[in-house]
């Protein structure tokens, strides 16, 4: 699997997401992951399985700097003080001393986004985060970060498949420098899955629908797919996409399903989103 240039930083561009994995299953499942090829593991405080997931990466055997490991920080220990003892107890479930990327995990409404940055600049001095990051930023917000002093930011995570427009959004990571991780990048399978702009290509190559997603994400330009399975035998599957590559008309035809509109992770909390 290729690695993406996200500001300096390099990036696996296919990680296992791990939100609502938890206990033994998350344990064993990161393990497995790790032992079947993964490089990039997607966690965060939020969670609640930092635990696991450290036990898991511990049970893989592999060396820390054999893999690329991302925490985020949830908005209510945006304050500094919080968002540094956040980073820190991270560190101390995950049991390791640093990891390789920390995100602001949504935009605060209530701190100004100086003094988060200030903290997260300061977890990475300490050297608890290799590179930093953010996570759920509008086009504005990212604007307003990039301006700020500190080191750059690798990358914003975000909600992007096939059934979501966030091309503005995205032009302006890439302008930039910052990477995009699409998060929901199979927006949860079903539906997507069976649409003929989908079933077509994997008609074609053999790969499966969620391969042919997965596949969608990553040929463009400075995207990473952190897609998340409970079933350890599709572990495999969603990484294993470089034996085949999408025409430019079939990735044309997947990123015209973008007229749907479909935005799965909305709370009360997000931020007033980019128009399309
Ligand atoms: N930054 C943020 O605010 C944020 C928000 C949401 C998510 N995330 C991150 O992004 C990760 C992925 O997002 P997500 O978990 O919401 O959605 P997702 O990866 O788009 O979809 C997960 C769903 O797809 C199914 N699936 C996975 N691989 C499949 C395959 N090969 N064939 C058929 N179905 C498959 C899974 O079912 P099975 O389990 O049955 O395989 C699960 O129901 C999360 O785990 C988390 O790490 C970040």
């Amino acid at each position: 699997m290729h690695e993406v240039n996200a500001n300096g930083t390099n990036i696996p561009a296919i990680g296992m997401g791990t939100w609502t994995l938890e206990g033994d299953q998350a344990r064993s499942l990161v393990a497995k992951a790790l032992e079947s090829g993964y490089r990039h593991i997607d966690t965060a405080a939020m969670y609640k399985n930092e635990n696991e997931v450290g036990q898991g990466l511990k049970d893989s055997g592999l060396a820390r700097d054999d893999f690329f490991l991302t925490t985020k920080v949830w908005p209510s220990e945006a304050a500094p003080e919080d968002f540094i003892a956040s980073a820190e107890a991270s560190l101390d479930r995950l049991g390791t001393d640093h990891v390789d990327l920390i995100l602001i995990h949504w935009p605060s409404k209530t701190v100004p986004f100086a003094e988060t940055i200030a903290a997260l600049n300061e977890v990475h001095a300490k050297g608890w985060a290799k590179a930093i990051g953010i996570s759920n930023f509008t086009i504005d917000q990212i604007e307003e970060v990039v301006a700020l002093p500190g080191a750059p930011l690798a990358c914003n995570q975000i909600e992007y498949h096939p059934l979501l427009n966030q091309t503005r959004v995205i032009e302006t990571c890439r302008k930039h420098g910052l990477a995009v991780t699409s998060y929901c990048p199979l927006a949860r399978g079903d539906d997507l899955f069976s649409n003929p702009a989908v079933t077509g290509p994997a008609a074609r190559t053999g790969a499966s629908p969620a391969q042919i997603v997965l596949r969608w994400h990553v040929q463009q330009d400075g995207v990473i797919a952190i897609p998340r399975t409970s079933n350890p035998n599709r572990l495999g599957e969603n990484l294993n996409i470089d034996g085949f590559e999408l025409t430019a008309a079939e990735m044309a035809a997947i990123s015209a399903l973008r007229g749907a509109g479909h935005r799965i992770c909305d709370f009360d909390f997000s931020p007033v989103w980019d128009a399309a």
